[in-house]
């Protein structure tokens, strides 16, 4: 299947490495040019020289109001339409009720919901230019299920499903797409962080975690990017306001 990428235009948030990466460089494999953010240049250049010519990137901080509005107006230097615009942040902290002060719910609203909000607003006027534009949101199986000690993402990333489903009725007539996806365990240095973590601490979550899944195993950044380039891309013409599930079976629910 020809996924009709070529020369198109896309913006990946928080994509020098992890998810964000995997998205960028299946677009990039499809001859896309894209724009990616982060936060540190280094990590930002390195990804940007992988992945060669077709990759540009911005050092931005989604989580702050006025990098969002610098990395669109960096954008519209770039080009004068957006065929896709895929929202993805860094993960806020985990922790219980008890532990999470007023402080740290703020910060995470602004990381993991605003953020998606400012780069959906910003980047309308460019992706109203495109003759296919489809605007793609990264959450979490968390929106379906509650995962242990992470009440912040529990919270908030179903709050960008609530605006999705919203716009998805707003600004369908106006021919634009927007979906969201939900990875379950995708093997990032994120995840690989975590495991170490729990090793030290004596458990060994990689297998408990693996026992869940019915594929038996994580999944790959690339099998991810994959699946949200489809999504992205003219070829996902009549998917609209979806929520994709990318986890290997371990979400249980019959819905
Ligand atoms: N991997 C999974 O299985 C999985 C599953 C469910 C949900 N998620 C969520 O998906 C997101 C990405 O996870 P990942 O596994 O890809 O993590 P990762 O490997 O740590 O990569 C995170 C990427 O985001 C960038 N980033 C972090 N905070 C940012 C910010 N405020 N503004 C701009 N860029 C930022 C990082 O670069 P800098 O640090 O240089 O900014 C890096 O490029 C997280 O929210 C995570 O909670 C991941």
């Amino acid at each position: 299947m020809n996924l009709q990428l070529d020369d198109r235009n896309f913006l990946v948030t928080a994509a020098s490495r992890g998810l964000g990466f995997g998205v960028a460089k299946v677009l990039v494999g499809e001859n896309a040019n894209v724009i990616i953010c982060g936060r540190n240049e280094k990590s930002l250049q390195d990804a940007t020289d992988s992945l060669g010519g077709k990759c540009q990137y911005f050092v931005a901080d989604v989580s702050n109001s006025a990098d969002v509005t610098a990395l669109l107006d960096f954008t519209k230097e770039q080009t004068t339409k957006l065929d896709g615009l895929f929202v993805n942040a860094g993960g806020p902290p985990p922790g219980t009720f008890n532990e999470i002060s007023d402080d740290d719910w703020v910060k995470a609203f602004n990381l993991t919901l605003m953020s998606a909000i400012r780069l959906t607003r910003e980047a309308m006027p460019l992706l109203k230019k495109s003759d296919a534009p489809s605007i793609l949101y990264s959450t979490s199986i968390s929106v379906k299920q509650p995962i242990a000690n992470l009440l912040l993402s529990n919270s908030l990333r179903p709050a960008v499903i609530g605006m999705m489903r919203t716009l998805s009725e707003e600004i369908g007539p106006e021919g634009i797409r927007i979906n969201a996806v939900c990875p379950g365990y995708i093997y990032t240095k994120r995840v690989e962080q975590l495991l170490t973590d729990s090793k030290a601490r004596g458990a060994s979550a990689d297998e408990e975690i693996i026992a869940r899944i019915p594929l038996g195993r994580m999944g790959r950044p690339d099998e991810f990017g994959s699946v949200c380039a489809f999504l992205l891309s003219p070829i996902a013409s009549y998917v609209h306001g979806a929520l994709l599930l990318v986890d290997g079976g371990m979400f249980k629910g019959m819905m």
